[in-house]
């Protein structure tokens, strides 16, 4: 598997520091809000069970599952619900919870769908940024990292459902998706 890395990215005492600023960020700006945190999967898994360890104020969460992948590099801008919410949205102010925004075009979309429930307000945490890539209308309000454009995974990130488990964020060697 480590043969298919090209270099790492953000090794997991980076990724722990990364988690531990954006945890305390959404405390203190969520202090008097009523916060659930949604995690988009299956990608911001690791993210989202790092990040929540480091939010020091009470809080929700819950998981949602859409797809715009196929086995490709590319988004194709149709999402579809896998897996829907449990909680109602009314009366939360909801923080949705990405790996990575690249044309941004699912999290647009999501966050579409999801407005339509009313919650109290809606913003993006994104692990990672690649705003070169950006095609969608939408801006994050907290981001881990800008990452360059290529082809990320680890950490949550996959390509091909792989690479999930690695512990680091390492930019895929192109012979693996040029085969
Ligand atoms: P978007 O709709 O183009 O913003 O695509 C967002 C989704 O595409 C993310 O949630 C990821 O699942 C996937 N994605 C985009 N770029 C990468 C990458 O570099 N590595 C792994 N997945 C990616
Ligand atoms: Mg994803």
């Amino acid at each position: 598997m480590l043969n298919d890395i090209k270099s790492v990215l953000y090794d997991e005492e980076t990724l722990k520091e990364i988690c531990n600023n954006l945890g305390k960020q959404i405390s203190e700006d969520y202090k008097d809000k009523n916060l659930l945190l949604v995690s988009v999967l299956k990608g911001s898994v690791m993210f989202m069970a790092d990040l929540m360890r480091s939010i020091t104020i009470p809080c929700r969460i819950d998981f949602m599952a859409v797809s715009s992948y196929g086995s490709g590099t590319e988004s194709s801008g149709i999402v579809k619900i896998k897996k829907d919410l449990d909680i109602n949205l009314s009366g939360y102010d909801l923080l949705l919870v990405e790996d990575i925004l690249d044309s941004g075009k699912t999290l647009y979309n999501l966050r579409s769908v999801l407005s339509l429930r009313n919650p109290k307000s809606i913003r993006i945490c994104t692990l990672l940024d690649k705003p070169e890539r950006r095609e969608a209308d939408i801006v994050p309000d907290y981001v881990g990292a800008v990452v360059p454009d290529e082809f990320v995974v680890g950490y949550g990130l996959d390509y091909d459902e792989k690479y999930r488990n690695l512990p680091f964020i390492g930019i895929l060697s192109p012979h693996v998706y040029e085969k």
